[in-house]
């Protein structure tokens, strides 16, 4: 076996970019976007504005944010013949498939291969109108065009339902705190991709691909899903308990960073229980339920609630289907994975690690009867 080497299993404590763009604290939960804490950027700004934060490293004044807002306002179209594929599509297919398809496609139709701002902000401005005309094509409702009066946020529920719903301030506070998280899987995977000089709808369908996966952005939907099988209250114990008794994962529980409460958690959970009392919310008192059970039980893992535990709840609020949650998550992502790629490529070189082999060596070619030979 090859033992020059360390295999540092899922890369853990391993650093391969120094970068600007965001800092957590795993032990105290903190996020902080480019010197901003996160708690304070939910309370005092929104999408478009944060968006320009985390892209240009500084917030905007009054003649960018209207340059941002504008940008991400004119670029949201798709190309005809695009849509018209999309149409073709089987009715079944999964939206994190059909986002990844459509954002590839995307490259065919692009002049520029570069990886710009530009680009980004194109791309950014596009993914709301891919999900919003998927929902709508599989649902076999008429398509709703963009509005370029809306804000990003408000532009996309307005795609999806025809109408901006009550509250969509907190759609909008939810996509910032999606937007960034340092070297997270998908980033780490888009910043590989990115390196290697590849073109932008190539990181972002690298980036979206990886996304997918459950122990990634694909929990949230899995976390509603659950919630939907445990059906109520009561039942929670005996389903988790069964979970826990089988050693199998809890999905929205547990992060490679935090050892404590997710800070997006957290912040999510105090808005739904604000909601919960004037409204009524699907699946909250089941949360609950099911975060008590889990933080006692793994009390010395320190696995507690991430940010998909609750962002479900919120979507279903809004009437937005489980299978689209991780879209709502690259919807926002796209940002962060973006701002890594550039900034990685100030100072580029190929990511290019190792395996240690621990396969036979010296084995000899034999003939096998009855196989013809090459040639
Ligand atoms: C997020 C996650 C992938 C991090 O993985 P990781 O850093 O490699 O941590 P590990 O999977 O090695 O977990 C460490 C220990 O905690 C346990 N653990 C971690 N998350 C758990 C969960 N959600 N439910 C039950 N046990 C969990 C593991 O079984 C492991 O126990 P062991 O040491 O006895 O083997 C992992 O916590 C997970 O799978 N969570 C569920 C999926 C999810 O919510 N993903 C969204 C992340 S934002």
């Amino acid at each position: 076996m090859d033992i020059d080497f360390d295999v540092k299993h899922g890369l853990e404590g391993v650093a391969v970019a120094i970068s600007s763009i965001s800092y957590i604290d795993g032990e105290k939960g903190k996020l902080v976007y480019r010197g901003f804490e996160i708690e304070d950027l939910v309370e005092n700004s929104h999408f478009e504005e944060t968006a320009y934060l985390i892209w240009f490293s500084s917030l905007p004044n009054e003649n960018e944010i209207d340059f941002i807002t504008s940008m991400l306002a004119k670029k949201r179209t798709l190309p005809k013949k695009i849509i018209e594929m999309m149409k073709s599509f089987p009715k079944n297919a999964h939206p994190m498939g059909v986002l990844r398809s459509v954002v590839s496609l995307l490259g065919m139709y692009s002049k520029k291969d570069s990886s710009t701002l530009e680009n980004a902000i194109n791309l950014t401005a596009k993914i709301p109108t891919i999900i919003a005309y998927w929902y709508r094509i599989k649902n076999n409702l008429p398509l709703i065009p963009p509005k370029e009066s809306l804000k990003h946020s408000e532009n996309f529920l307005y795609m999806m339902f025809g109408e901006i719903p009550k509250h969509s301030d907190l759609f909008d506070k939810a996509l910032i705190l999606h937007l960034e998280q340092g070297m997270n899987a998908s980033t780490f995977a888009s910043t590989v991709t990115a390196s290697t000089l590849s073109d932008i709808y190539s990181i972002i369908t690298t980036a979206i691909g990886t996304l997918k996966g459950p122990l990634h952005g694909g929990a949230n939907e899995k976390v509603l899903n659950m919630f939907k099988e445990i059906k109520s209250v009561e039942n929670v114990e005996p389903y988790i308990y069964t979970l826990i008794s089988n050693k199998e994962k809890i999905m929205g529980f547990g992060h490679r960073i935090y050892k404590t409460y997710d800070p997006r958690a957290k912040i999510l959970k105090h808005w739904i229980k604000d909601l919960f009392l004037k409204d009524n919310v699907e699946y909250f008192e089941i949360a609950l339920k099911v975060e008590e059970i889990v933080i006692k039980e793994f009390k010395e893992k320190k696995i507690f609630p991430n940010v998909d535990f609750y962002s479900g709840i919120l979507y279903n609020y809004f009437n937005i289907p489980s299978e689209f949650f991780t879209t709502i998550f690259a919807m926002a992502r796209i940002v962060g994975w973006t701002a890594h790629a550039m900034e990685y490529r100030k100072n580029n070189r190929i990511f290019r690690p190792r395996s240690i082999y621990n396969g036979p060596k010296g084995l000899k070619y034999k003939e096998v009867k009855g196989v013809e030979k090459n040639g």
